[in-house]
C-alpha cells in the first residue's frame, strides 16, 4: 500500500497486497504502464510506453480528452467559448501521502487545471480514483463531459466481457460474451442504472474461470447516470472509460474559481478468477465502503408481502406480535402508512401517518415494536410525488418536467426536482422530523421510477442531493440504519452502499429466481448488504410454490428477512419458521463476513455455495430440480484447513477430506430440498 516514485522516467507505481498498478506522465499526458500482478519500481520505470495505434493514435491515457490523435470516447469535453473544444495538459505537480497520490496538470493556454487522484488501501487490491476540474480563470467555461478517467489492460488474446443486464424481478443475471472489436458500453440514462444493468464490468483474456485467471474489474461508485465504455482496438488494445456522463445528460457550467469533482472510479485486479474477484469487491466494501460493517444486519420483518397497501395499526401490531415471537429484530412497516396512500395512486409525498389507519400517529406501534424488543423500521420515498397529493397541489413547480411537455408518469408518479436545494431541504426537515418524533431506528428509503425527460435539470445535482440528505440524517440520527430500494435492486452501487447498511436486491422473492439473481449480485457486492426475504408460498409474484425450509436456506445467503401474512401462517409453520431464524443467527456473522464461493453455477441442478470466516464454514445447498439418475456430487469445499479436523453437530470431517472428495449433502429426495451446513473447526 505506497506509491513509489521514479523521477527520471517519471513514473508513479501503487502498490495493493497482491498487485501493481503503474502510470508515466509524458509531457502533459498520464499513461498507464503496467496493472497486473506486483512489480518493482525499477521495472515499471523499463515498461515501455504501449506503441501508438492506428494513424498514429495516442494509447493508454489515464485520462484521455479530445483533440490531437485520439480517437476513443474522451474522459474530457470542454467548450471554451471561443471555437476551442480540446485540452492540451502539461504536468504542474504532484504530490503523494502514502496511499495517496494526487497529478496535477494545466492547460497551455487555457486557465483550467486537472487533477487525477489515486488511491490504494494495504488489505484489498482495489485502487481507487477519481478526478477534479478546476477553473482557475476569469471567465466560464461548458463542460460537456467529464468522466471520472480510463483503465488500460495489458495485451492480452481473446478479451471476454462479463456484466450483469435485467429487468424488474430479474435484476443482476450475469451476461459473458467475446468482448467485440469497437466499443462496447454499459450505461444508463435512466437515472440510475434501474434492473437494466448496473455500474461495473469485468474483462478477462476469455480463459478464466470461477478459481483461476486474470481478470480485470471496473466499477463506477455513484448513483445517478452512467457510461462504461470497453473499447478494443485491432492489436487487442482494450481500456475502459468509466464516469457519469452519457449522451443525454446536459452540459454544465463552471464558473471562474469552481471544481468539479468526479464520482470514484474503481478498478481491480486478480489473478484468481471470478470468485477471485468477488472475494477482493465484498472485502473492500466490507473494509472501505458500508458504514457499519462490523454489524450483524437484524433480521427483518417488511408488511409488503402480508399486507401490501393495507396497512393499519392494529394489523400491524398483531403482525409485529408474530413477528417478534418468530425472532424478528426489526419489523419495518413498508408503504401504505401516510397521506391518502390506499394505492400507488395517491398519497405519494404527503408524509404525515394516514388518520384513519393511524389515528393516534405512528407512537402506539413504534412503542408496541420496541416494547416486543425489535427496532422499527419505516418505508419511504422522499424523491417521488403522486400527482395526486397535497404535496403537488401546492408545489406543481418541484418536479422535474419540461414547458410545454406533458409530464410523463411512471407508477402514477412524478419525480421531485431533489437537485433544488429547496426540495432537498424539504425532505431533510420532515425526515428528520419524522425520526424525531417517532424513534425510528431504521428507513427503507425506495425510488420506483426512472427519470424522463432528460436534463436540465441535471440528475447528478440529483444524486449529489440524495447523497447529502442521507449523510445528514445519519450524522443528526447516528442509530439510524438505511436500507436502499429502487423498484428492487435498481439502486446497488458502491456510491449508494457508502451511506447504506443494505440494499433490496429485488421485488422477486421467488427463491428458484432468486438464485441468479443473488448469483449476479454476489460477483461485485458483498452477502452483508444483501437483503433477502422467505416470502410466501405459492409466491405472489410468479406463483411458484416451494416449501418454507427451501424458502429461508436461500434467504440465508444474505441478510434475512421474513415478509407475508404472519397471521396466517399456521402453528408448524411458525414453528418451522422460529427454527431456522434461530440456526441463521448462529451462523449469521460466517455469511456476511466470510469469503463467498460458489462451488456450482447458479444454473446448476443442485446450487451450493460456501462462507469461509477463520475457523467456520456455512454451506449452503440449494436443490432446484431433482432429476431420476443424477444423484448430488460431493462438493468439494473450499478455504479450509487440510490438517484440520471440522464438525458438523456431532459429526468430525477431516478438511482434507472436504477439500478433496468433498461433502455429500445427503439432501431428501424431491425438488426444493435444501441444507445448511455449519463446519467448525476443532
Ligand atoms: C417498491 C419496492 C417494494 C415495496 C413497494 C411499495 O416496489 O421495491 O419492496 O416497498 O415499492 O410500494
Amino acid at each position: 500500500m505506497t506509491v513509489e516514485f521514479d523521477p527520471d522516467s517519471r513514473t508513479f507505481l501503487l502498490s495493493t497486497p497482491r498487485t501493481s498498478y503503474a502510470v508515466r506522465v509524458v509531457d502533459g499526458s498520464v499513461r498507464q504502464v503496467h496493472w497486473g500482478a506486483p512489480l518493482g519500481i525499477g521495472a515499471a520505470a523499463s515498461i515501455p510506453l504501449r506503441p501508438d495505434g492506428g494513424d498514429g493514435e495516442v494509447l493508454g491515457e489515464e485520462f484521455p480528452g479530445e483533440g490531437g490523435l485520439r480517437f476513443g470516447p474522451p474522459a474530457l469535453v470542454v467548450d471554451f467559448g471561443d471555437g476551442a473544444r480540446s485540452v492540451s495538459w502539461r504536468y504542474e505537480s504532484h504530490s503523494s501521502d502514502g496511499p495517496g497520490l494526487t497529478i496535477t496538470l494545466v492547460d497551455d493556454h487555457y486557465p483550467v487545471a486537472l487533477e487525477l487522484h489515486y488511491r490504494v488501501h494495504g488489505d484489498c487490491d482495489v485502487v481507487e480514483r477519481w478526478a477534479v476540474l478546476l477553473n482557475r480563470g476569469d471567465a466560464p467555461v461548458t463542460v460537456e463531459a467529464l468522466q471520472s478517467g480510463a483503465w488500460t489492460l495489458p495485451r492480452r488474446a481473446g478479451y471476454r466481457l462479463s456484466r450483469v443486464a435485467g429487468e424488474w424481478g430479474a435484476e443482476f443475471q450475469l451476461s459473458r460474451v467475446p468482448l467485440p472489436h469497437g466499443e462496447s458500453t454499459v450505461t444508463s440514462r435512466r437515472g440510475t442504472h434501474r434492473h437494466q444493468t448496473n455500474p461495473w464490468l469485468m474483462v478477462d483474456p476469455g480463459d478464466a474461470t470461477e478459481e483461476h485467471g486474470e481478470v480485470w474489474t471496473v466499477a463506477l461508485a455513484y448513483s445517478g447516470g452512467f457510461t462504461l465504455t470497453a473499447s478494443r482496438g485491432y492489436g487487442d488494445h482494450v481500456s475502459v472509460l468509466a464516469g457519469p456522463d452519457h449522451d443525454t445528460a446536459p452540459p454544465r457550467t463552471l464558473g471562474p474559481g469552481e471544481r468539479l469533482d468526479t464520482p470514484m472510479t474503481l478498478g481491480l485486479y486478480t489473478g484468481g478468477g471470478f470468485g477471485g474477484a468477488s472475494h477482493q469487491w465484498h472485502a473492500y466494501a466490507r473494509r472501505h465502503v458500508l458504514p457499519a460493517p462490523t454489524e450483524e444486519r437484524p433480521v427483518l420483518y417488511n408488511s409488503w408481502e402480508g399486507t401490501w397497501f393495507d396497512v393499519d395499526e392494529a394489523g400491524q401490531i398483531e403482525t409485529a406480535r408474530i413477528a417478534a415471537d418468530l425472532g424478528v429484530e426489526l419489523y419495518v412497516m413498508d408503504d401504505g402508512w401516510f397521506g391518502a396512500r390506499l394505492s400507488d395512486r395517491a398519497g405519494l409525498g404527503d408524509w404525515s401517518p394516514n388518520p384513519d389507519r393511524f389515528p393516534s400517529g405512528l407512537g402506539p406501534l413504534v412503542k408496541e415494536v420496541h416494547r416486543l424488543g425489535m427496532r422499527f423500521g419505516l418505508w419511504v420515498e422522499p424523491e417521488m410525488v403522486n400527482p395526486d397529493s397535497d404535496l403537488y397541489r401546492a408545489h406543481p413547480d418541484w418536479v422535474v418536467h419540461q414547458p410545454h411537455r406533458r409530464r410523463t408518469e411512471v407508477r402514477h408518479q412524478l419525480t421531485l426536482d431533489f437537485g433544488r436545494s429547496d426540495v432537498a431541504e424539504w425532505a431533510y426537515e420532515w425526515l428528520s422530523r419524522l425520526l424525531t418524533d417517532n424513534a425510528i431506528d431504521f428507513l427503507k428509503w425506495d425510488m420506483n421510477r426512472p427519470f424522463t425527460e432528460p436534463g436540465p435539470p441535471s440528475t447528478a445535482a440529483h444524486t449529489r442531493n440524495v447523497y447529502d440528505v442521507v449523510d445528514r440524517l445519519r450524522a443528526r440520527f447516528p442509530h439510524l440504519r438505511i436500507e436502499s430500494c429502487a423498484s428492487g435492486g435498481g439502486r446497488v452501487d458502491f456510491g449508494i452502499l457508502r451511506r447504506t447498511d443494505q440494499v433490496w436486491t429485488s421485488d422477486n422473492t421467488d427463491p428458484v429466481d432468486r438464485i441468479a439473481i443473488q448469483s449476479g449480485y454476489s460477483q461485485v457486492y458483498p452477502a452483508a448488504a444483501m437483503g433477502a426475504w422467505a416470502s410466501e408460498s405459492p409466491n405472489p409474484i410468479n406463483g411458484r410454490a416451494t416449501p418454507l425450509r427451501f424458502r429461508f436456506h436461500v434467504a440465508m445467503a444474505g441478510a434475512l428477512g421474513v415478509s407475508g401474512n404472519l397471521r396466517e401462517w399456521s402453528p408448524a409453520e411458525r414453528d418451522e419458521a422460529r427454527a431456522l431464524i434461530a440456526e441463521y443467527k448462529r451462523v449469521r456473522h460466517v455469511i456476511a463476513h466470510g469469503e463467498l464461493y460458489r462451488l456450482t453455477p447458479p444454473d446448476a441442478q443442485t446450487v451450493v455455495v460456501q462462507y469461509v470466516l477463520g475457523g467456520e464454514s456455512v454451506v449452503l445447498a440449494w436443490r432446484v430440480r431433482g432429476r431420476i439418475g443424477r444423484p448430488e456430487l460431493p462438493v468439494r469445499l473450499r478455504g479450509l484447513d487440510p490438517d484440520a479436523t471440522y464438525e458438523a453437530g456431532e459429526r468430525p470431517y477431516p478438511g482434507g477430506l472436504l477439500l478433496a472428495h468433498g461433502l455429500d449433502l445427503d439432501l431428501p429426495r424431491g425438488d426444493h430440498a435444501s441444507t445448511l451446513v455449519h463446519l467448525r473447526r476443532r
